[in-house]
């Protein structure tokens, strides 16, 4: 079982997203007793919540039902569960980074490495509108599908 835990600030717009995304490529593939997926923030403000219905609502657009999905804090468990952290910005990264045990043997990196955009954020929407939500879409399709790629290849090892 390969564990996915993605990230971000509130875990209601880009991380649940993100999420959202990613299990819909492990669905289409029939990986879901394969790829096991979660998401975080690393604020609390939103803890048990729904996602935005912003992303709620773009995400149906593109063909995504969140609405199962409820945020919760990154934990530092969660570094002994999941074999890949995806942070969405370089703030979320930083907190992350200090977080992170030393033995950690999985994969830390940032959600865009995955689309070979390295280093590169996935954009807050959350003071935003509906066409921001749109860009987060829009960025995570191919990182996630760059993300997915990868998985399948390091199990192929
Ligand atoms: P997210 O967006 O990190 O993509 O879930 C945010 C959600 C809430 C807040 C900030 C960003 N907030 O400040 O409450």
């Amino acid at each position: 079982m390969t564990r996915v835990l993605f990230v971000c600030l509130g875990n209601i717009c880009r991380s649940p997203s993100a999420e959202a995304v990613f299990r819909g490529l492990v669905r289409e593939r029939g990986l879901e007793d394969t790829i096991l997926t979660d998401s975080a923030g690393t604020g609390a403000w939103h803890v048990g919540n729904p996602p935005d219905e912003r992303a709620q609502l773009v995400g149906r657009h593109y063909g995504y039902d969140m609405s199962d999905l409820r945020a919760r804090k990154v934990e530092d468990t969660d570094f002994a569960e999941f074999d890949y952290i995806l942070a969405m910005d370089n703030s979320n990264f930083r907190n992350l980074e200090r977080m992170r045990p030393s033995a950690y043997a999985g994969t830390l990196a940032m959600m865009m490495d995955f689309a070979g955009r390295n280093g590169e954020e996935v954009p807050d929407p959350y003071y935003g509108d509906l066409s921001d939500y749109e860009t987060v879409f829009d960025m995570l399709k191919p990182a996630a599908e760059g993300l997915l790629a990868h998985i399948l290849d390091e199990m192929k090892k």
